[in-house]
């Protein structure tokens, strides 16, 4: 793993002139977050030697390279989930690349459903813990001590200054941005109900499919990590009208114009 990670950063070294300070990792529906960047730069996943490719409407697979007013930023356009099919490793094989690129500080952002009724399709909310419900978790095997300890502590998955940073900006910029745990499920369907119920009362504000592999790879490899979830439904019981994949894309792109805002505010800060 080691040696195709370093394979794939020598390729994205030579490519690119532009050495990345921020990582931000694109949910649904929220590619266009790229669209201010200035000086971008592209490298398809397909090109770059041992990366994995994205197969999901809605999901570009590329890396952007660019400046977010004056910083050096990378954005992951489409991301890998555990229910394409790809191994825990492959979902989060380009967090591992992000690392070894120099990235210290990783953004990582995602489309889900709401548990929290006082949430809305539309709202965004910074996620302050995460419960791993995907059965499985990408550190599992044998530990290469390069990348990280056999034992990670994830008692502040999500940083807590970076937190603080994010809430500033969006109170600056006068975005309402909740707070709240986001429960990753294994999907690729839409939770039944008594999931829903079950998941709430284990203290979720949030449900999806993403993001918590992700997670967990960037505290193991010493990152620091800001989630933000773009509530883009409310979950299965709590929303009456059944969920579609389209919808959560539309939602997710509406958002997308505060959630970029958002995130420049914050970049700026970081
Ligand atoms: N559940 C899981 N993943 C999701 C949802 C949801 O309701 N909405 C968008 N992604």
């Amino acid at each position: 793993m080691y040696d195709k990670v370093m394979e794939s950063v020598r390729y994205i070294e030579e490519k690119i002139n532009l050495k990345p300070e921020i990582g931000v990792i694109l949910g649904s529906g929220l590619g266009n977050l790229t669209d201010t960047l200035e000086n971008k730069q592209y490298l398809d996943y397909k090109d770059i030697p041992n990366f994995p490719q994205s197969t999901v409407k809605g999901h570009q697979g590329r890396l952007v390279f660019g400046l977010l007013n004056g910083v050096k930023v990378l954005f992951m356009q489409g991301r890998f989930h555990y229910y394409e099919g790809y191994s825990m490793k492959e979902v989060t094989y380009p967090v591992y690349v992000m690392k070894m690129l120099g990235i210290k500080n990783l953004i990582v952002t995602n489309a889900c459903g709401g548990i929290n009724t006082s949430f809305e399709p539309g709202t965004l909310m910074l996620i302050n813990d995460f419960i791993n419900l995907m059965g499985t978790n990408p550190l599992i095997g044998e530990n290469d001590e390069r990348f990280g300890p056999r034992f990670p502590d994830m008692s502040e998955p999500y940083d807590l200054k970076l937190i603080e940073k994010a809430r500033d900006a969006a109170s600056e910029l006068g975005i309402d941005c909740k707070e709240g745990v986001y429960a990753g499920f294994m999907g690729p369907y839409y939770e039944t109900a008594s999931e829903i119920v079950m998941i709430g009362r284990m203290g979720a504000d949030a449900v999806g499919m993403s993001t918590v592999p992700e997670t967990i790879v960037a505290n193991y490899l010493g990152m620091k990590v800001l989630g933000i979830a773009c509530i883009t439904n409310m979950a299965t019981g709590i929303q009456t009208v059944k969920h579609s994949h389209e919808r959560v894309v539309e939602i997710a792109q509406k958002a997308s114009v505060k959630l970029c805002s958002l995130v420049t505010k914050i970049i700026e800060t970081i």
